[in-house]
């Protein structure tokens, strides 16, 4: 038979990974798909630039256009990033009953609605795998492996940058900004690496996670987001006093008839599999009450990881395209008219832990005042740390664990904290989450 055509948008790192791995693995790609699979086209910013990867045989073009309107393209993989043209190069690609392979998260998590609408209407296949924690089939998994549960809670290390720059803090005390810079080097990196660093990117994996997760609708809007730039080695030495590590948490988590969605740096006890997961690995921790706890670990960015996702779902869809398209699995796991609108809880209403970072003049009565704060709003305290005062500092750093409390609360604690004319800097807050 006849091999599948397929049309590369982008010919950087996941694209030049996309086009090796298919060459390497060709024979065993047919195998599994019961064809070949060929990239015929690709476009990319300078067709004429010199690339890691064998282009021999492929039409270039610098007009993503041309490859998408190619009469001989049967599936488009987009991989350039960005949602404003690839919004509308994969509406068109639809338009034109093509189906579409794509990496990007911020696509699917700000476009994906309509994307999808349009492809059911169309009767074609937008397959995202590569979009979440790079090489690991986390989509498979939740909308087809736990199908018959209902998900609980999830919680990842969804950001293979974010994770590597935590990990070369702690274990090389390595600076933000060198880690970050080698990790863009390595091209893990967003091309506006803010997206790793300020928790957008996880965030855009967040929404399709939970979107597939509770059947509810993409709504990027409505996530928390906090990023890892005001982490510093401190935070990182005393987490590890008390036994924690800190990382980039994504969770989404449904209770009350109410989902939580957030992003930000979390404590977590050093013991869990998940405070292990170092450099630019991810892992996905999801709870269903069928199967109780699972865990997904693999890499989460870089060349071949992710094309090894997005040439599964260059399989998946030669598989299928010849299949009636009302028996294929739904784009986001549940029938489109089953899909449930659930409220997106308010972040004043989520209850966790905490790790609080003062500074305070050291004088009797300061840790006092602090622990009655805490006590009239019931937040009860787990630990607290006392440092010893730097050489010529007139103040010290104090670190304190809570029990879980309501955000709302500890807001307010913040608030009446900082306001002691004891309190000589902003309080530094890191959630702190058990993961049980
Ligand atoms: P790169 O920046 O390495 O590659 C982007 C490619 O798109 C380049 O080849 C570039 O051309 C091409 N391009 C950019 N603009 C245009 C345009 N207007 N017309 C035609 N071609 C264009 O990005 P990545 O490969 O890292 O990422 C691609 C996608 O995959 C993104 O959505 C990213 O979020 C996602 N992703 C990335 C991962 C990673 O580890 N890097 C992991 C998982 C997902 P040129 O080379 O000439 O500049
Ligand atoms: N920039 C992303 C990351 C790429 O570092 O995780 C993978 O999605």
């Amino acid at each position: 038979m006849e091999p599948v055509k397929v049309g590369l948008l982008g010919l950087g790192t996941v694209g030049c990974g996309t086009v090796d791995v298919l060459r390497r693995n060709a024979r065993e790609i047919a195998r599994r798909a019961g064809r070949g699979i060929e990239v015929v086209a690709a476009a990319a910013r300078d067709p004429g630039r010199p690339r890691p990867c064998d282009t021999r045989g492929i039409r270039l073009t610098d007009d993503a256009r041309v490859v998408v309107e190619d009469p001989e393209v049967e599936i488009v993989v987009e991989l350039i990033g960005g949602d404003t043209l690839t919004r509308e190069l994969v509406l068109r690609a639809i338009e034109l009953g093509k189906h579409v392979v794509t990496a990007n998260k911020a696509l699917i998590a700000l476009h994906g609605n309509e994307i999808f609408a349009q492809a059911q209407e169309r009767g074609v296949m937008v397959a995202f795998e590569a979009a979440v924690a790079g090489g690991i089939p986390i989509i498979k998994a939740i909308r087809e492996g736990l199908a018959g549960n209902t998900i609980l809670w999830l919680a990842g290390i969804i950001n293979g940058t974010g994770n590597f720059i935590l990990t070369e803090m702690r274990d090389k005390g390595r600076s933000f900004e060198d880690v970050l810079a080698e990790a863009q080097r390595l091209g893990y990196a967003e091309a506006d690496p803010t997206f790793d660093v300020e928790g957008i990117d996880a965030a855009h994996k967040l929404t399709i996670l939970a979107s597939i997760a509770f059947g509810i609708p993409l709504q990027f809007k409505k996530v928390y987001t906090e990023g890892i730039s005001g982490i510093t080695q401190e935070d990182v030495a005393y987490a590890g006093e008390l036994g924690y590590r800190i990382k980039h948490l994504g969770i989404a988590r449904r209770s009350n008839g109410a989902v939580e969605l957030r992003v930000h740096p979390t404590l977590i006890p050093q013991r869990r599999l998940i405070a292990n997961v170092d450099g630019v690995m991810n892992a996905v921790l999801v709870t269903g009450d069928a199967v109780g706890p699972t865990l997904y670990y693999g890499a989460g960015a870089g060349a071949d990881p992710t094309a090894s996702a997005v040439v599964a779902d260059l399989v998946d869809v030669v598989r299928v395209m010849t299949t009636d398209p009302g028996n294929r699995v739904p784009h986001l796991a549940f029938q489109p008219d089953a899909i449930t609108d659930l409220p997106i809880r308010s972040m004043d209403d989520v209850e966790t832990a905490y790790y609080l970072r003062l500074r305070a003049i050291d004088r009797p009565g300061v840790l006092a005042d602090v622990t009655r704060i805490l006590g009239d709003l019931e937040v009860s305290i787990e630990a607290i740390l006392q440092k010893e005062p730097e050489p010529g500092a007139r103040d010290v750093p104090i670190v304190l664990l809570t029990h879980r409390t309501i955000e709302r609360r500890m807001n307010t604690a913040i608030r009446e904290i900082e306001a002691l004319p004891t309190i000589t800097a902003p309080v530094r807050r890191i959630r702190v989450e058990s993961l049980q």
